[in-house]
């Protein structure tokens, strides 16, 4: 059953949105050389408690960190710790946040210092997938009518969209359904209702679509070493154009 938010429930869940977008904001502005994963996840987490709200991920099925920083070949769920950013990396920060019985989800790709234009059209690509994906938000539609639209963008440019990983509705819990993923064909799945709150996705491989989980039990990788990028926003559907609930601040 895919849950459907009442207006007070909405206000709740900008609130919850509003901080999960600033400390994706904040993450971002921190990624440069010579800083490591773990000062970044640190200062998230700091950042989250000092609004009033909760790392949505620490512990979270044993994960052990406030955010997954993801650098390079690896896709999602990278745990931060001592890795020192160079330049010319791209760092995949992905952030949630629970207040007021809610969560807020977010990640983006940014760039650390100087990066090469292959990467940075990764990163472009796959953050327009995101916005490509939404035109199909609205009311009425079909939820595979975002999946397609994000799978043809980013196989248009040549790269491929993860397949064992997923979006998904999030609100008074961070995985609800429905499962949203990044492939799929027009007029298939859920009609999307006014009310509806999704986390849509994007994690996208410059390469094969092909992963290996590593044996810390979370680093998701590409397996032909290629580089991958993400990017996450939640949204609501409403009547008319969808509400970015975790949207930058400017
Ligand atoms: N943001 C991730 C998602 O959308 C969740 C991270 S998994 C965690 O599914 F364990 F780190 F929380
Ligand atoms: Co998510």
């Amino acid at each position: 059953m895919i849950t459907l938010r009442s207006p007070h429930e909405i206000d709740l869940m900008r609130r919850a949105g509003k901080i999960t977008a600033a400390a994706r904001a904040l993450a971002g502005e921190m990624v440069r050389p010579g800083v490591t994963t773990h000062e970044i996840d640190s200062a998230v987490e700091r950042f989250i408690r000092k609004q009033g709200a909760v790392p949505s991920f620490l512990h979270y099925q044993g994960y052990p960190a406030s955010a997954c920083i993801s650098v390079n070949d690896e896709v999602i769920h990278g745990i931060p710790g001592k890795r020192v950013l160079k330049e010319g990396d791209i760092v995949s920060v992905d952030v949630g946040a629970y207040i007021g019985g809610f969560h807020g989800d977010c990640a983006a790709t940014f760039p650390c210092g100087k990066i090469s234009p292959e990467a940075q059209d990764l990163i472009d690509v796959t953050r327009q997938s995101f916005f490509e994906g939404i035109r199909w938000a609205k009311e009425g539609q079909r939820l595979q009518d975002i999946s397609s639209a994000i799978q043809t963008y980013v196989e248009s440019h040549g790269y491929s969209v993860v397949r064992e990983y997923v979006g998904h509705g999030v609100g008074a819990k961070m995985h609800e359904p429905p499962e949203i993923p990044n492939f799929g064909r027009p007029g298939r799945g859920p009609r999307l209702l006014r009310g509806m709150t999704l986390a849509i996705e994007p994690m996208v491989n410059a390469g094969s679509a092909a992963i290996q989980q590593l044996s810390d039990g979370w680093t998701v990788k590409t397996l032909d070493g290629r580089w991958a990028a993400h990017y996450e926003n939640t949204i609501l559907i409403t009547d008319g154009e969808p509400e970015i609930l975790t949207a930058p601040a400017i």
